[in-house]
């Protein structure tokens, strides 16, 4: 594992978005796997910039995202479709065609599990993986829990997530209980992953995942087996 701490976030972002715009320009019809959140935000930002200077092109650029909310339809400010819609797909040349996010408000959730992992199959994995961490140790969704999931799920998002969460809503009571998740074997298959975070809140689970032992209890301790995380970490 490589780890980087930066002074700011503006500066951790700009790391992430400079490792992401070269898996572009490297492969230009890359499979990017991609969160939500409030910390990939100005990555996305600093991406949409280098598109409209011309110094990146997203034509052909495929994506897969974590993780979406059961229940939330996707025209739904709060889905997840619409913040990757806001935050990045709406300010880039991207084919939305070519954007995927798990369908939340699915009538069989079992069978868009299934059809969610063959999707990241059929494009035959992911290129680069971009991930933050939930104050738990989660990543996508991937709560605690007594065993590591594999493969695309539904969970019941934890009381710590659905505190973490709440800032996003009006009231907590709006706060989805259940979401869609991306497995554990799609994100280590990835060929590369990126894992950014900021706050001083996130150092000790940070900690915990690169040093502790590799325990579902601490979900991110899972990328201890992978031969190439690049951690990106700012207290502010
Ligand atoms: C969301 C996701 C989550 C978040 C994590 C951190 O798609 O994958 O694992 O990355 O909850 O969220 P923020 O960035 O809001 O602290």
């Amino acid at each position: 594992m490589k780890y980087y701490s930066f002074e700011s976030y503006e500066k951790m972002s700009a790391k992430a978005a400079s490792m992401v715009a070269a898996q572009i320009t490297l492969k230009e019809n890359c499979v990017l796997g991609l969160p939500t959140g409030s910390t990939p935000i100005r990555t996305y930002e600093i991406l949409a910039d280098m598109y409209k200077n011309g110094a990146l092109d997203f034509a052909q650029v495929q994506t897969v995202n974590l993780d979406e909310y059961c229940g939330i339809p996707k025209e739904n400010e709060q889905s997840y479709r619409s913040f990757m819609n806001h935050n990045l797909f709406d300010n880039v040349n991207i084919n939305i065609d070519n954007t995927n996010v798990p369908n939340g408000m699915a009538s069989d959730i079992a069978a868009e599990c299934i059809r969610y992992d063959e999707l990241i199959d059929s494009l035959g994995g992911i290129d680069l993986q971009l991930l933050g961490i939930g104050n738990n140790g989660h990543i996508g969704f991937n709560e605690p829990s007594r065993q590591f999931s594999k493969d695309t799920n539904c969970i019941d998002l934890t009381e710590d997530t659905i505190q973490a969460y709440k800032r996003f809503f009006n009231d907590i009571s709006e706060v989805p209980r259940k979401a869609i998740t991306m497995g554990m074997r799609s994100i280590l298959h990835a060929r590369k992953i990126v894992l950014i975070a900021n706050s001083l809140v996130k150092e000790k689970i940070i900690r915990a995942a690169i040093e502790g032992p590799i325990t579902p209890l601490v979900p991110a301790s899972i990328l201890q087996l992978h031969p190439d995380v690049t951690i990106l970490y700012s207290k502010k």
